[in-house]
C-alpha cells in the first residue's frame, strides 16, 4: 500500500500504480501502468489512436474509475473523492478536451470569465484575466460572439483560454492542437510553456510527432494500454523511408 501522507506532502502531481482501466470486461484501455509525474512538469501523454491517452486524462479528472490499482492527483486518492467534493478537485484542474462543452448561450467572454465569477473574484480581474487570455489565444476580436457561430479552431481556442484563465495546479489538453493551424499550435504551445513557467503541471495528449520534437519534453508513450518506450516508432517509420 501507499502512504498517502508521505505523497500528500510530497512534490508529485500524479502518481499511478498499477492502475488498470477496463470500459468492457476483458479489455483493458489502460493496463497496468506505474509512473509519476512531479509538480511543474511538462509532459506529453503520446501513441497512436486507441492507446489510451484520453482515458488517462478522463482518470485523473475523475470521469471514470479505475478497476484496478492506485491513482493520486494533487495529493487526493482520486476514486475515493466524495462525489459531493469532486468539483472542489476540479478546481484546480484546467481541462482541454476535444468536445469543447463550451456554454452555446453565453458569450465568448462569459464562457472563459465565468470560472472566476464563480470563484468570487472581483469584476475588474474577471475582466482583465478573460481580456488577457483571449488576447494570448487570438480571439480577443469575438469577445461577444456565441460558440456556435464559431469555427472549430475558434471554439478550440475559447477552451484553452476557459481551461488556463484561473492559473490552475494542473493542466489537462487533449490533442489541444488538432483543429489549429501549424502557425497558432506552436503560439498555443508557448502559452502552455509560459503557464507552467508560471508553476501550473501541463500533460499534453498529442499524436503530433513534430510538435513533441519541437519542444523537447518528457513524453511518454502509450500503446493499447501500456507504457512503450518513445522513439521506437519513429526509428522503424525512418527505416521504412530509406528504403523507399
Ligand atoms: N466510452 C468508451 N466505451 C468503450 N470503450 C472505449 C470508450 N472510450 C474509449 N474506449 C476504448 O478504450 C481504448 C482507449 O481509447 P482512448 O483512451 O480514447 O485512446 P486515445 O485517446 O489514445 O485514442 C480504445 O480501445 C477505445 O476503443
Ligand atoms: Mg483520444
Amino acid at each position: 500500500m501507499v502512504d498517502y501522507d508521505s505523497i500528500k506532502s510530497s512534490d508529485i502531481m500524479v502518481h499511478l500504480k498499477n492502475l488498470s482501466m477496463s470500459y468492457q470486461r476483458g479489455v483493458n484501455a489502460l493496463d497496468d501502468l506505474s509512473f509519476q509525474i512531479k509538480k511543474g512538469d511538462f509532459v506529453f501523454l503520446t501513441g497512436p489512436s486507441g492507446a489510451g491517452k484520453t482515458t488517462l486524462l478522463r482518470l485523473i479528472l475523475r470521469e471514470v474509475y479505475p478497476t484496478r490499482g492506485e491513482l493520486l492527483v494533487n495529493g487526493k486518492n482520486v476514486p475515493k473523492i466524495p462525489d459531493n467534493k469532486v468539483f472542489l478537485f476540479r478546481r484546480d484542474i484546467g481541462a482541454i478536451f476535444q468536445d469543447y462543452k463550451l456554454l452555446n448561450k453565453k458569450t465568448v467572454f462569459e464562457n472563459v470569465s465565468f470560472v472566476l465569477k464563480v470563484l468570487g473574484k472581483p469584476k475588474r480581474e474577471q475582466r482583465r484575466k478573460t481580456f488577457d487570455l483571449l488576447r494570448k489565444v487570438g480571439i480577443q476580436h469575438k469577445l461577444h460572439a456565441f460558440p456556435p457561430s464559431l469555427s472549430g479552431g475558434e471554439q478550440q481556442r475559447v477552451a484553452i483560454a476557459r481551461a488556463l484563465v484561473n492559473s490552475p495546479a494542473l493542466l489537462l489538453a487533449d490533442e489541444p492542437t488538432g483543429n489549429l493551424d501549424p502557425d497558432l499550435a506552436v503560439e498555443i504551445m508557448k502559452l502552455f510553456l509560459d503557464i507552467n513557467h508560471s508553476g501550473t503541471t501541463v500533460i499534453v495528449a498529442t499524436h503530433d510527432r513534430e510538435l513533441i520534437h519541437m519542444m523537447d519534453k518528457r513524453v511518454i508513450a502509450l500503446e493499447r494500454g501500456k507504457v512503450v518506450p518513445w522513439g521506437y516508432r519513429k526509428r522503424v517509420f525512418d527505416d521504412l523511408r530509406e528504403e523507399e
